[in-house]
């Protein structure tokens, strides 16, 4: 479990230093405004709508309009002041504050003297305070951290003489202006899911750290595992044996010709090997070895369904010259390689049918495999109450969910350590991003310095996670950005692309190659990959823009239409090599929205409903329009009624529910026709080998992309992914203009898998239709290949019988074996066609029954009179519970027998009580 880790971490780092530490966290802290009208209790780390909620100052920030109500909190200062500092040694060597994060424009004072002002959430902080506590008595050791508005700093620092600008249009607006100019957690200034707070305050832990003379204080650690030989974005000899560069970042003094010993042990603490780092240099701030590790001594990390995720920890010891223990650090570590690879198509490629142009892809420990999962964004506008039992949840979720990787979008914040921790266990590749997005930066020296320094720190801490699997400078920069640019003042393109260049390319890729050889680096989320990569030149990368030739496939896509028109359109969805966000929003349930909405604004188009919606309003959502954002909603709505039957439900409650489930349906089946679509075209000519979409989960409750909501209840969306990310999986392909269907089977697998596909058509009423469909087709698919079992023609096929009265069961039954396994498995899977649109078929009740055995804690679920489509189980609020499937499909007599992991409940178990079951037909009901 991932608080093991903090246990292990004391045992394993078990020598005492003299290094006293002394840590600012705890509720030992005020915090005021500058008038001095409210002083309250506060809390460190926390940011000040967190202590202003908990001392009743203000209201829960994520009831109703108060993401409005609260814009004066934002508008304030707010000054966190400690408690006299008890404890502080006097005859200390030196005496210095640290950091580890401050939102974001702080003035620090101790003892009432000035320290310094910081200008980055997204840095580590530390100051020498000896001077100042030489002469400070012991009632005044009081740390101030004075925090300013950090909209209203963005606009004066927009408003500097000679400041940069760019064209109308490039800059993305949603709330809050001018987010670009600073190093905040950018969808703090509001975005189209989420709510613009602009916190302030200490949202990371501080100390204050004492030191002896000729001793250290360790404040970050760089441990990087590779191949002998590897560098960035290469795919490495497997043959090599492993190299672990340990590279400590410190304050103090560290005297010339430092040693460093090593000890790696397995998880259950057995010394695999130890001795001492070679290859010492040392800097003022920096220690850094390495050393060897044979193939033989240690066991790969493998993400999820691909392989045990084995972890071993690294404890390195720092003496001094004389042998003097000083000090040490243990991280946890995992040795894989994972590589994007992005080299050009081969030879061999080319022979199994694999198109020209790049690869863009991720290899884990020399394998290809498929990325399957989605988009983190930040789990909570307030980062200090995201704890590891709530990411523990969420993750437990993606597992549970058959994903293997997140993108960690770019313009939130750094993944805390706790949440690396769990990835490492769980097996969850981050593809990890800076924060940067749908926005072109500053490029001036102070800004680019200040940028450097957070990539610096932040790569560094993330290294030695083995779930880390990727860097990427920044969110749709060439993508969209550049195109946005191009549209509204095509004649700056050449000065704006150079300042993009000089940003995430001269800037950012120099920090991860100088500080990781195991990490790629790409500039942007989507784009057409690079044209050359020298990772040790200052201008590493030279990217391919947009210079493509037709037939050729280089990059990832992404994708958004909001015409629902385009579910199931397989001619609209783009054809790439991996797909790295897509989606259309949905509203959550009517459980959640009565989490943090009043009863009177439960209706489709109530103030609050409407106002949650920050969906592409005209002109983009700032804050004088934003009173407009209307599309979003009429977006969801026109969805429903192209596809399905449309609530009109007496109970306007009961309405609002319908109408929110209904849009969930449509969100569902357009992502899993999406993710049918990508994961077929890795047999196809693109070798498409990953899909994320857009996104994983909610940061408070509204209309979003999401597929689980804040509280971490799933929608339709999460158990439509988990059953469409199976291993191996039939799916229907659908022409409506030619009336061609046909029907794939896609396997993840590395090895061959072989069995047989059945498909049978029924009406609504659960009569089987017989047609010439072949009954049973046997197949062979090859390892992460596609190969396809049907190809009939509609108007031929169901010439005798009504379309809007025709549905076709498909289903797999196949046997091989897991990657890194020989065990041989049953793979089944299922799937469903239906030959009209539901919104016109003549759907019938199937005559849906419901039945809970309490030995067994599952449920039983039996369609007694026809076909149910979008079988949903549903349960009340006061717990999160997540069942084994939902939102399936059942044959007219067939049962399903449904299991569930409860996450939380409230209710003592009487949830269970409230469990009821619908399909579409309910819609049909008023
Ligand atoms: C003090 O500041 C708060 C904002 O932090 C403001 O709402 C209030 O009106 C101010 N009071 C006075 C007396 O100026
Ligand atoms: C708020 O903070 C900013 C910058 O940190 C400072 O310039 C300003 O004077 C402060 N305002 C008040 C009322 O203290
Ligand atoms: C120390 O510096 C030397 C010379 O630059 C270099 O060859 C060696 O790899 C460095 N050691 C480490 C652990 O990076
Ligand atoms: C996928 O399978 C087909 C049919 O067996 C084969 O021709 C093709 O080369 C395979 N693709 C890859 C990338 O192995
Ligand atoms: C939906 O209809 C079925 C009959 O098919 C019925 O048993 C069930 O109670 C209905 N569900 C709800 C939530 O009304
Ligand atoms: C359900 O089963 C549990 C044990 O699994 C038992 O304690 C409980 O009494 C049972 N409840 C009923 C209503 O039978
Ligand atoms: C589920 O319910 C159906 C209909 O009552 C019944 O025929 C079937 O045996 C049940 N399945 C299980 C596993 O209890």
């Amino acid at each position: 479990m991932f608080w093991s880790v903090w246990a292990v971490w004391t045992v394993l780092c078990h020598s005492v230093s003299a290094e006293k530490v002394i840590s600012l966290v705890g509720n030992d802290w005020t915090v005021s405004n500058s008038n001095g009208s409210i002083s309250v209790p506060g809390h460190l780390p926390s940011q000040a709508h967190l202590d202003l909620y908990a001392q009743d100052v203000i209201g829960d920030p994520y009831y109703n309009l108060n993401d409005f109500e609260l814009r004066w909190v934002a508008y304030s200062n707010w000054t966190y002041t400690s408690a006299p500092i008890s404890g502080l040694s006097d005859d200390a060597s030196s005496t210095w504050l640290r950091f580890d994060g401050l939102d974001t424009f702080a003035t620090i004072k101790f003892c009432g003297e000035y320290v310094a002002s910081t200008n980055n959430q997204f840095r580590q902080w530390h100051y020498d305070v000896s001077d100042i506590l030489s002469s400070c008595s012991e009632s005044h050791r009081i740390i101030t951290l004075d925090f300013g508005s950090a909209p209203k700093i963005a606009n004066q620092i927009a408003n500097e003489p000679g400041q940069e600008t760019w064209p109308f249009g490039v800059e993305l607006v949603y709330e809050f202006f001018n987010r670009w100019f600073i190093r905040k957690e950018q969808s703090d200034f509001g975005w189209d899911w989420g709510p613009a707070f602009a916190p302030a305050g200490p949202w990371q832990p501080a100390y204050v750290v004492q030191l002896d003379e000729d001793d250290i204080h360790i404040r970050n650690t760089d441990i990087d595992i590779y191949r002998r030989g590897q560098t960035n974005g290469i795919p490495p000899d497997q043959s090599q044996p492993w190299v672990v560069n340990a590279s400590l970042d410190y304050f103090g003094d560290l005297p010339e010709g430092a040693r460093l010993h090593y000890v790696l042990k397995d998880a259950e603490e057995k010394t695999i090997c130890s001795g001492q780092l070679e290859s010492v240099n040392t800097t003022g701030s920096t220690v850094t070895g390495m050393v060897s590790v044979d193939d033989s001594e240690v066991d790969l990390w493998w993400p999820s369904q691909l392989g045990p995720q084995t972890l071993y920890w690294m404890t390195v010891d720092v003496y001094s010259p004389a042998g003097k223990y000083l000090t040490c650090v243990t991280k946890r570590v995992g040795f894989r390689t994972i590589v994007l690879n992005q080299t050009p198509i081969s030879d061999e490629q080319r022979a199994l049918g694999i198109a020209p142009g790049n690869n863009w892809h991720f290899e884990v420990n020399g394998h290809e495999f498929y990325a399957k999962g989605s988009n983190f964004i930040p789990p909570d506008a307030f980062w200090p109450r995201v704890t590891p039992h709530r990411i523990n949840q969420l993750f437990e979720s993606v597992i549970d969910g058959n994903q293997n990787m997140l993108r960690v979008w770019a313009s939130g914040a750094y993944s805390p350590d706790f949440m690396f921790d769990i990835a490492d266990e769980k097996g969850i590749l981050l593809w990890s991003e800076f924060e940067f997005g749908d926005a072109l930066y500053p490029v001036n020296p102070a800004f680019l310095n200040n940028v450097r320094e957070e990539a610096e720190y932040q790569v560094r801490r993330c290294n030695h996670h083995p779930s880390l699997a990727l860097w990427a400078g920044g969110n749709e920069l060439e993508s969209l950005e550049l195109i946005l640019l191009n549209d509204s003042a095509p004649e700056q393109l050449p000065k704006y692309k150079a300042q993009y260049e000089k940003l995430f390319i001269d800037t950012l890729a120099p920090v991860v190659f100088r500080n990781s050889k195991s990490i790629s680096y790409t500039p942007s989320s989507t784009s057409n990959g690079y044209t050359n990569l020298n990772v040790s030149s200052p201008h590493p990368i030279t990217q391919r823009f947009y210079d493509v030739k037709p037939g050729h496939y280089y990059s990832d896509t992404d994708f958004y239409n909001y015409d629902p028109a385009v579910l199931g359109n397989n001619s609209a969805y783009p054809v790439g090599r991996f797909s790295n966000e897509f989606g259309y929003h949905s509203m959550p349930s009517l459980q959640s929205w009565r989490s943090q909405v009043s009863e009177d604004q439960l209706s489709f188009n109530s103030s609050v409903v409407f106002l949650r919606d920050h969906h592409n309003p005209p002109g983009g959502l700032n804050t004088s329009n934003y009173r407009n954002a209307s599309a979003g909603q009429a977006q969801m709505t026109e969805a429903v009624q192209l596809w399905y039957p449309v609530p009109d439900k007496k109970d306007p409650i009961a309405n609002f529910s319908a109408w929110c489930h209904a849009t969930q349906i449509f969100q569902a089946d357009l992502y899993k026709s999406e993710i049918e679509f990508y994961r077929r075209g890795s047999g196809w000519p693109e070798r498409q080998l990953g899909s994320l979409y857009w996104q994983l989960e909610d940061i408070w409750v509204a209309p979003t992309w999401a597929g689980i909501e804040y509280s971490g209840r799933w929608k339709i969306l999460h158990y439509i992914a988990q059953d469409i990310y199976s291993r191996v999986i039939i799916a229907p392909y659908y022409n409506s203009s030619t009336s061609q269907l046909t029907a794939s089977i896609t396997s993840d697998l590395w090895t061959p898998v072989s069995g047989t596909a059945e498909f049978s058509w029924y009406d609504w009423a659960g009569h089987p239709l017989d047609t010439a469909t072949p009954a049973s087709v046997p197949f062979t698919v090859g390892a992460i290949n596609s190969t396809e079992v049907l190809d009939v023609n509609l108007s031929s096929t169901l010439s005798d019988f009504e379309p809007n009265d025709a549905v076709l069961r498909m289903t797999l039954t196949a046997s091989g074996t897991l990657p890194n396994s020989d065990v041989k498995q049953t793979f089944t899977h299922e799937n469903w066609f239906a030959a009209s649109p539901l919104k016109n078929a003549q759907l019938r009740d199937p005559g849906l029954e419901l039945s809970f055995s309490n030995s067994t804690q599952s449920f039983n679920v039996t369609a007694t009179r026809g076909v149910a489509a979008w079988v949903w189980l549903d349960y009340p609020a006061g717990a999160v519970v997540t069942f084994d499937s939902n939102g399936f499909w059942l044959a007219k007599g067939e049962s399903r027998v449904v299991g569930f992991k409860v996450k939380s409940d409230d209710t003592g178990g009487a949830w269970i009580d409230g469990v009821t079951v619908e399909s579409i037909w309910n819609q049909t009901l008023s």
